[in-house]
């Protein structure tokens, strides 16, 4: 059977990790990648060779953007997918109050997009949708697949209706379409302005004295966090069930940003008063504040997290350090 998969968004963290996931079960694996003006493919250099080198390679990149629906039929044609993941947005939560219009286009229209593109260009394919927790907003936790949504972002409401497409193009055409409702997932790979990277990457640079002070906005925010390396193989098992469901991906367990920010400064032996500063620029016009999902919907079809809110935190300060370090080096040369 062809086992032929196409992510939109794998340049992202989780693109990466579910490449890397889809390559190891022997899948031919599709990306798309937007032109850019500097490289933007960091997350996947370590899984790319060079077709003229390597003719064999099962990774292949294709330019795409999900508000250019003529390139995402195009990309249809030439990859003739079995599983679509789309994992593309502006996936920042902030962001998207700046930039709600754009906002909106990408998650919104650029799921419906490739939905309108998987009906019309593709037979037989199943398709994952990356939908989010934030989608809850003020809805008091636990958070599960009964609980109605409130969204409080541009990207919520964004995420909102992608979601609902995709349980329309599912009952309407009869598509294999489902929905993933992750919980924060995070790792070493996660972009520096979300809270844990932002946390960790400074905390690790002001020990080696590189930086003095860290800002940051609302500390009381709680949020459920697992590893994305756990979440992507959610993703997966849920193109491999018998019908398309919506599922809920979550460990259950919450923790606010003064609690993840108290333990890496902990383990830094550094001070939270001394080094920390509240900058109002960071919080947001409606906040989400807690987070906590139900996650029985994904345990029932066999998944549960791997990675410990312990060992996740562990892994993102080593990989910092190691960072922080090689920029000290650099920086030592220099002087
Ligand atoms: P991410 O690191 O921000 O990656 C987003 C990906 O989308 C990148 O590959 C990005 O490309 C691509 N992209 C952005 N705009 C695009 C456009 N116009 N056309 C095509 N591709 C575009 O996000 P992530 O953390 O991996 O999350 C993956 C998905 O899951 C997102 O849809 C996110 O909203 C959703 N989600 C994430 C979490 C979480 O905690 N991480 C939780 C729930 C849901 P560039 O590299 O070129 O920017
Ligand atoms: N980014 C950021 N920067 N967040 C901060 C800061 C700061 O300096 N200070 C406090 N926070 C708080 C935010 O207000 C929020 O309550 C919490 O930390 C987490 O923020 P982010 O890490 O930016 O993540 P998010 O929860 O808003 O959104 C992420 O998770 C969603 C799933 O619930 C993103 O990955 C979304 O794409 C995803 O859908």
């Amino acid at each position: 059977m062809r086992k032929v998969a196409l992510i939109f968004g794998i340049t992202g963290q989780d693109g990466s990790y579910l490449a890397e996931l889809l390559l190891d079960k022997s899948y031919e694996v599709h990306g798309t990648i937007r032109r850019s003006s500097s490289f933007n493919t960091g997350r996947i250099d370590h899984l790319y060779q060079d077709p003229h080198e390597f003719p064999d390679t099962r990774l292949h990149l294709h330019f795409c953007d999900v508000t250019d629906g003529a390139s995402i039929r195009n990309v249809f044609d030439a990859v003739n997918p079995t599983e679509v993941y789309n994992l593309a947005a502006q996936s920042h939560v902030r962001v998207s109050f700046d930039q709600p219009e754009y906002t909106a286009d990408v998650v919104a229209l650029g799921a419906m997009r490739v939905l309108e593109a998987l009906r019309c260009h593709a037979d037989n394919v199943r398709y994952y949708q990356a939908s989010s927790s934030e989608m809850f907003g003020s809805a008091p936790p636990p958070q599960g697949l009964d609980t109605p949504f409130h969204p409080r972002s541009p990207y919520a409401c964004a995420k909102v209706f992608a979601f609902h497409q995709t349980i329309n193009y599912r009952e309407a055409y009869g598509l294999f379409a489902c929905n993933g409702i992750l919980f924060n997932h995070e790792s070493a790979r996660r972009g520096e302005t979300f809270v844990t990277k932002k946390i960790t990457r400074a905390a690790t640079r002001i020990q080696l004295g590189l930086q003095k002070k860290l800002f940051l906005g609302n500390l009381k925010a709680k949020r459920d966090w697992g590893h994305a390396r756990d979440y992507v193989k959610a993703m997966w098992m849920m193109l491999q069930q018998d019908e398309p469901k919506d599922y809920v991906v979550a460990t259950g367990e919450t923790r606010s940003v003064q609690d993840f920010l108290d333990l890496v400064f902990a383990k830094l032996d550094l001070s939270v008063p001394e080094h920390v500063e509240i900058n109002p620029r960071y919080f947001r016009p409606t906040e989400v504040a807690v987070l906590c999902g139900d996650p029985s919907s994904s345990h029932a079809m066999g998944w549960k997290p791997e990675t410990s809110f312990e060992q996740l935190v562990e892994e993102m300060v080593n990989d910092d350090l190691i960072t922080a370090e090689n920029e000290k080096l650099i920086r030592d040369r220099r002087l």
